[in-house]
């Protein structure tokens, strides 16, 4: 993986702004979508520990239709030379013509395994991921669950905590699975805080990122803790309120800001800075996990 030189640590960067100042609060953004072109924030640093871990086997993973996580896999199964899988979630889609995300990820070699909806939604039962790999011919396949969280995931994630450590006092970051967050909150240092900002609506997320932990370093690592205000109403909602505020975020900052993670995060820290919640002279880093379609590498 460090033939695709990955920009690492990622860059840290300050941002001045005036709803934070004026708390006496210091916004520092931490720049993981520049980590690599393709390879996206949390992407790559999930990824890296699972590629290295197949060893040169075929790669399986699962996702729907338009998933970044597939994407990704699909992008270093080229960059690397490995056979990648990619199991989507509706065998319907199978005999239509391929979206532009599904397209992308054939044209950089991934086989598609179309899986029936209640199929995909078993697949971590053993018996029918077994079923699933034999129909995709893949049986000897490196199986990376779908969004990419697992413990070697998780343990990737801590090189993020790490790299901000004495480097701020809350680093916050948008949650979907929780791997990242599990994995921050374990490499920051004594005294820091890991903030999670859940982007699906559901109140599950602390038991699974608690279990994500066990799986990865035998048990509780770190202080986090989660905001279930800021999701809009689950995934991929994106209402004109947030559309407005990541477009004026953009304006005010240079910053391309992904819509269904990054735009959340923002927003929420915003908020809470108004609200008084950070105390002054805090520095709040905000992980910058993703970058707007409109901007991924161009081939
Ligand atoms: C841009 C972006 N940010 C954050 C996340 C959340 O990561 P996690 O699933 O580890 O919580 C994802 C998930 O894939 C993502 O694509």
């Amino acid at each position: 993986m460090t033939d695709l030189r990955p920009r690492l640590p990622s860059p840290l960067t300050e941002a001045a702004d005036d709803r934070f100042a004026r708390h006496g609060v210091r916004l520092l953004l931490k720049r993981d979508d520049l980590i690599h072109p393709e390879l996206i924030g949390n992407k790559w640093r999930k990824l890296a520990p699972n590629l290295e871990a197949a060893a040169g086997r075929t790669v399986l993973t699962f996702g729907g239709a338009y998933s970044n996580h597939l994407r990704a896999t699909a992008a270093a199964g080229r960059l690397l030379g490995l056979r990648t899988v990619g199991v989507v979630r509706g065998d319907e889609l199978a005999g239509r013509p391929l979206n532009p995300s599904l397209a992308r990820c054939a044209a950089d070699g991934m086989r598609l395994h179309f899986a029936d909806r209640a199929a995909y939604r078993r697949k971590t039962e053993p018996d029918t991921l077994g079923r699933l790999l034999r129909a995709a011919g893949a049986q000897d396949a490196y199986v990376v669950p779908e969004g990419g969280s697992n413990a070697a995931a998780v343990r990737g994630c801590r090189g993020l905590g790490e790299e901000l450590r004495g480097r701020a006092d809350v680093v916050a970051v948008a949650c979907g699975t929780g791997g990242t967050l599990a994995g921050l909150a374990a490499g920051l240092g004594p005294g820091q805080r890991a903030l999670g900002i859940p982007v699906l609506k559901g109140g599950f997320l602390g038991a699974d990122i608690r279990a994500l932990q066990d799986e990865a370093f035998g048990g509780p690592v770190g202080d986090w803790h989660l905001e279930d205000r800021f999701h809009f109403g689950g995934y991929a909602r994106v209402p004109p309120e947030l559309e407005s505020f990541a477009a004026d975020f953009e304006h005010r900052h240079g910053l391309p800001v992904e819509r269904l993670y990054v735009a959340k995060l923002l927003y929420g820290l915003v908020a809470l800075a108004e609200e008084g919640v950070f105390p002054r002279g805090a520095r709040v880093a905000a992980v910058v996990t993703g970058r707007p379609e409109a901007y991924a590498a161009s081939r």
